[in-house]
């Protein structure tokens, strides 16, 4: 097989994490990262381009031989890139869903309704816009608390209220179809309240067949013991202990199958990753939300377990042969934590000097907020900074190299946290 030129829009932990899987194989080409981060072009070239300007980077692909594009976060899905380039480049296949498909994670109603129509076991719901502000007040009261409120629309993961009174829900219910989170909250679906553990399950599919790629969770508030603000995720643990394979069965043929094959029956394009925010309510999986593309920090440590070439999946994506694919995954586990930057998810400071890199041993760091200045100094740029993902026979001992890497890297302001996994067996 002739190789293949890869180009990976985006510039997070995520990125860094595909594009260390990617360059790893036989198949990888030239690869480019757009934009990419301070240690992403340890695997390739960093392009300095906007994932959302197709124009942009449709005539970079075509100028540079690129034979197929890796979307990395949800943006330039939801808006559509997937039928872009069918349109205007077909030749070059984009790993993602098409605009329709995106919809799963762009609108949180359509997937309400995707779920009902194909009895996939999700929380009850009504969709509220202004015109029927009344019947969402009948609903909260049907419901017990606490009150679980999302704006529809992408609202940079910011966009899902969760309210201890059904006063405090029936005015944020106001407050957001008002304009909380702009054109986002025009609509706002509302939901039981579920209770379970959550994890992350990922799956390729090629629109035929799939794969169930290693289940992750995530930690996504900034305190120890879950507390505090929501972040974009401060570490993950793979695998995960109650995911096991009788929980597995049952997402497999009540979520994973009736979504592929639901997308199948109505005619949805979809060519890239599915990732299913699942919560555990008694032993039964329900789903949370769909995402069109990776977790990020979940990809942080699936690509560390996944043994397979990941060129060839995806390239089994792109031309409908998935099913012929192999997937072998590793039995360690594997973890990851985010070294954050002081007051984050709040307002923090840029451009810290990064140190002690080169002193760590035995994990394997996966940049996000990061950059090399013009005199070629790594400093921070992001509320996350650096994952820091390592393998263990055990969770605690993949757990002991990170803690002790991460002690390794400084910057002003570091915090990370020290409690990732706790819940878990
Ligand atoms: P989402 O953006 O839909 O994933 O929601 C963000 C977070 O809110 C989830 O990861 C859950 O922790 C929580 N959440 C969302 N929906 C529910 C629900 N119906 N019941 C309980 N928790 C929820
Ligand atoms: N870790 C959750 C997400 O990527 O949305």
């Amino acid at each position: 097989m002739d190789k293949i030129n890869i180009l990976l829009l985006g510039s997070g932990g995520r990125e860094s994490a595909l594009a260390w899987k990617m360059s790893q194989s036989e198949l990888c080409g030239k690869l480019y990262i757009a934009p990419g981060n301070g240690g992403t072009s340890q695997y390739g070239t960093n392009v300095a381009l906007s994932p959302l300007d197709f124009d942009a980077v449709k005539q970079f692909a075509l100028e540079n031989g690129v034979n197929m594009v890796v979307v990395g976060n949800e943006d330039p899905l939801v808006a559509g890139i997937y039928d872009y380039f069918q349109a205007e480049a077909p030749e070059i296949p984009v790993i993602g869903p098409s605009k329709e498909g995106a919809r799963l994670e762009g609108s949180k109603d359509f997937a309400k309704e995707f779920m009902n129509r194909h009895n996939i076991p999700t929380a009850r719901h009504l969709s509220v816009t202004k015109d029927n502000i009344e019947e969402g007040y009948s609903f909260l009261e049907s419901l017990k608390a606490p009150y679980v409120l999302k704006a529809d629309g992408l609202a940079a993961g910011k966009g899902v209220l969760i309210l201890p009174t059904l006063d405090e829900a029936k005015r944020e219910l106001g407050e957001m179809l008002g304009g909380m989170f702009g054109a986002s909250s025009a609509t706002v679906v509302i939901e039981e309240f579920l209770s379970g553990i959550e994890c992350s399950v990922f799956v390729l599919t090629d629109g035929c067949s799939y794969k169930v790629l290693p289940v992750a969770k995530d930690y996504k508030r900034i305190g120890e013991g879950d507390t505090g603000l929501n972040t974009g995720g401060m570490g993950a643990v793979s695998p995960v202990s109650f995911a096991d394979a009788t929980f597995m069965e049952k997402v497999r043929t009540r979520i994973i199958e009736p979504t592929v094959n639901g997308l199948k029956a109505e005619n949805i394009t979809y060519r890239g990753f599915i990732f299913l925010g699942l919560i555990n309510v008694d032993g039964d999986p329900m789903v949370i939300e769909y995402n069109v593309r990776m977790g990020d920090p979940e990809t942080e440590v699936v690509m560390l377990r996944i043994e397979s070439d990941l060129v060839k999946l995806l390239h089994g994506v792109a031309t409908q042969t998935l099913g012929e694919c192999e997937l072998a995954i590793d039995p360690r586990y594997a973890v990851t934590v985010m070294a954050v930057s002081g007051g984050y998810p709040g307002s923090y400071p840029k451009g810290k000097v990064i140190t002690g890199i080169d002193t760590v041993e035995g994990s394997i760091l996966f940049h996000a907020g990061t950059k090399v200045t013009d005199d070629g100094q790594l400093v921070t740029s992001g509320g996350r900074v650096i994952a820091v993902s390592s393998y263990g026979n055990t969770k605690d001992e993949a757990l002991a190299t990170s803690f002790a890497n991460v002690s390794r890297i400084n910057f002003d302001g570091k915090y990370f946290r020290r409690d990732i996994g706790f819940d878990l067996k």
